[in-house]
């Protein structure tokens, strides 16, 4: 199967890149096609004429885009059209990530996929958007949405707790919006699950169990053993441009109807902790650089 990933170079290009065996990829990050221009596009995806194209490129900075929504809209809705497109005239399957934040957090039970989108920041909406318009030009579009990610390779929560517990007795994190957890190994592994039993639709694919970030933190401290106390506090007190769901906890039904089952996030924490000690020895080696280790993972 040929299959072409858009955001090859983030957190979960990457681990779709480690993971992904037996198929013909061709991996692509912003240097090779800025998805906000159709041109480049629409080229790499008529050379590579992929059965699947997985759509896991965006402008992630929930904050930046809360600041330059007009940025969030072109990278994150009009560049998924641009590729949704593409997928349509090269008669290519395609797989768009999504996100919890479509959601609005006001619910206290699991989100099922069917209940409807209502974002409150520009993040969210431009997902949102680019949800409503896929299903338009693709119809048989499968949109994973997935929530907290964090795997090795790149900056993410339990790589910011760690490096701020280690040189602080104690620290504060918010305990008043609860999500799932996701790590990029598990979710890249369901994704070739997915592409591979030709989903369409929408299907929620997050770890299993759910916490709040001071939770998500307080198990980060204590499977690595540091001595540092973790303290709860709420959202008022560390104010941010964007404003985050309370409640963004995702279903798996949609995921277990193919098949799949998500191990629990606290079972993951060990193997990305020892995964995150090998990269950052990889980035330390004199003969290693970071374009090196990319084109070798590819
Ligand atoms: N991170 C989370 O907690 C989270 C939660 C829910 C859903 N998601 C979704 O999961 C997907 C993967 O997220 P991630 O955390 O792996 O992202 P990430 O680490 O921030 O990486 C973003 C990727 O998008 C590419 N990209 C950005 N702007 C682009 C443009 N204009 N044209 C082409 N490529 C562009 C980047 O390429 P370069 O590096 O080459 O510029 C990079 O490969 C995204 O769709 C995101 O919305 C993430």
């Amino acid at each position: 199967m040929r299959v072409t990933i858009f955001g090859a170079t983030g957190l979960l290009g990457k681990a779709l890149l480690r993971q992904w065996s037996g198929d013909d990829l061709t991996a692509l990050g912003s240097a090779q096609a800025d998805i906000r221009n159709s041109e480049p596009v629409e080229n790499v995806v008529a050379n590579a004429k992929p059965e699947w194209i997985v759509l896991a490129a965006a402008y992630t900075d929930v904050d930046g885009c809360e600041i330059n929504p007009n940025l969030a809209l072109s990278v994150n809705t009009y560049g998924a059209v641009n590729v949704a497109k593409a997928a349509v005239r090269a008669r290519s399957k395609l797989l768009f990530i999504s996100t919890d934040y479509v959601f609005d957090g006001k619910k206290n039970s699991p989100y099922e996929t069917d209940e409807s989108r209502n974002p409150i920041n520009a993040y969210g909406k431009s997902k949102a958007e680019a949800e409503g318009k896929l299903c338009e030009i693709h119809p048989q579009v499968c949109i994973v949405r997935t929530s907290w990610l964090f795997g090795p390779g790149g900056k993410c929560f339990p790589d910011t707790i760690l490096k701020i517990a280690s040189s602080r007795k104690q620290i504060e994190v918010v305990n008043d919006q609860r999500g799932c957890p996701t790590y990029t190994v598990d979710l890249a592994s369901a994704i070739i699950r997915l592409c591979r039993s030709g989903a369409e639709g929408i299907v929620h694919c997050t770890n299993a169990g759910d916490c709040t970030w001071y939770e998500f933190a307080q198990e980060i401290v204590r499977q690595s053993g540091l001595p540092t106390t973790v303290r709860p506090t709420t959202s008022d007190k560390y104010v941010r441009p964007a404003e985050r769901p309370s409640y963004s906890v995702l279903s798996p039904l949609s995921l277990s109807a193919y098949g799949v089952k998500m191990r629990p996030w606290q079972e993951t924490l060990g193997q990305y902790f020892a995964l995150r000690m090998s990269s950052h020895d990889e980035l330390a080696s004199p003969s290693t650089t970071v374009g090196d280790e990319k084109a070798q993972k590819r």
